[in-house]
């Protein structure tokens, strides 16, 4: 379960730190038409990968914790009183944000990012889906640096909980 659960933290902060800062500045360099296309292709894989890594981790985690005894001492206000609990609920917290901004993107990915138009559809709607996705477009740029800080956090709270 460890083995698991470090090489799975390792996938998600490798995937959201490429995604930040490799893939996003490089999109910005290529022109539009281009970088939505590539967006949707590498982005597609990008989420499966975190999303993977995102459950495996939780699956994982609750398991050590249950293993290790610590469920009822997490449950309970204890656990702000000592030092490694205090990591501990960092990174579950980290993670419970972090499981809630992957649902959102993945959403909005599906929803609107991704969205085909019918046949009949006419300039208007065209015009509409475009302005719809350059705002979504915006929030999926800052949603990257929240996750960024909150996979580097989760990170920390985990190397800390177990040093
Ligand atoms: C983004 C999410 C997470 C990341 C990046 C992460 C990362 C880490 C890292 C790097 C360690 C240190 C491993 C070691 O040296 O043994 C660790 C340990 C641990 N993590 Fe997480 N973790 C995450 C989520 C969770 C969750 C959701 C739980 C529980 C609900 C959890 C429970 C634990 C426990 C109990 C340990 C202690 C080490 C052991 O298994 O002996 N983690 N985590």
């Amino acid at each position: 379960m460890r083995l698991v659960h470090i090489y799975a933290a390792i996938v998600l902060v490798g995937a959201v730190f490429f995604n930040t800062v490799v893939l996003m500045p490089a999109l910005r360099r290529i022109p539009p038409a281009h970088s939505a296309v590539v967006a949707q292709k590498i982005g597609a894989g990008l989420m499966w990968l975190g999303g993977a890594a995102i459950i495996l981790l939780g699956v994982t985690g609750f398991l050590r914790l249950w293993m290790l005894g610590y469920l009822p001492a997490m449950l309970s206000p204890r656990v702000l009183k000592i030092a490694s609990f205090r990591w501990l609920a960092l990174m579950i917290a980290s993670w419970a944000a972090l499981f809630g901004t992957g649902t959102l993107s993945a959403t909005w990915y599906r929803t609107i990012l991704t969205k085909k138009l019918s046949y009949s559809a006419g300039l208007r709607e065209l015009e509409d889906r475009r302005a719809e996705q350059a705002r979504v477009s915006g929030w999926q740029d800052r949603l990257a640096y929240i996750n960024l800080t909150l996979a580097v956090l989760a990170a920390l709270g985990g190397i800390m909980a177990s040093s």
